[in-house]
């Protein structure tokens, strides 16, 4: 049976082609699920792809993962990377492998966007590489996972 990866996006980022295109690109988040579904494919792998701008529901879809037996998560925090101690404990009790990826370069940005509470759960951190990066993020978990590319 082919595992399972959760690609989950946080606040606004459903407005992605639309928000300061300038910083985050003119890519929709459609085409980013188009990204991360074409390669979640190359490794074999089945995807849940979620957004959602509410941190509750965020923390219901992180335990979900757990629930489901997913193999791995990839999570845009957005804003909640900085602020979100529900989110950074979610993810720590799911104990899966957690790759936190962040489309801007945040340490090129505001002294608030320096810190993440996430990372202390991520396995590794993407950050700058444009929507370019849920790819290299799912390629990483993919090689955590043991997931092979077909
Ligand atoms: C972001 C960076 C965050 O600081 C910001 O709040 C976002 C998007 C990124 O993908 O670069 O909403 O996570």
């Amino acid at each position: 049976m082919a595992q399972t990866i959760y690609v989950l996006n946080g606040p606004n980022l459903n407005m992605l082609g639309l928000r300061e295109p300038e910083k985050y690109g003119s890519a929709t988040l459609a085409d980013v699920e188009r990204l991360c579904g074409d390669t979640a494919k190359r490794f074999g792998l089945d995807m849940v792809f979620r957004q959602s701008n509410i941190e509750g529901e965020l923390v219901t879809f992180i335990q979900e993962a757990r629930l489901k037996k997913a193999a791995g998560i990839v999570i845009n925090p957005a804003a909640y990377t900085h602020t979100s101690v529900a989110i950074l404990d979610a993810l720590t009790l799911t104990e899966l492998p957690v790759i936190e990826i962040h489309i801007t370069n945040v340490h090129q940005r505001e002294p608030f966007r320096h810190h993440s509470y996430v990372s202390k759960a991520a396995k590794a951190v993407m950050a700058g590489f444009g929507i370019q990066g849920y790819a290299l993020a799912i390629q990483g978990l993919a090689g955590i996972i043991g997931a092979k590319e077909k």
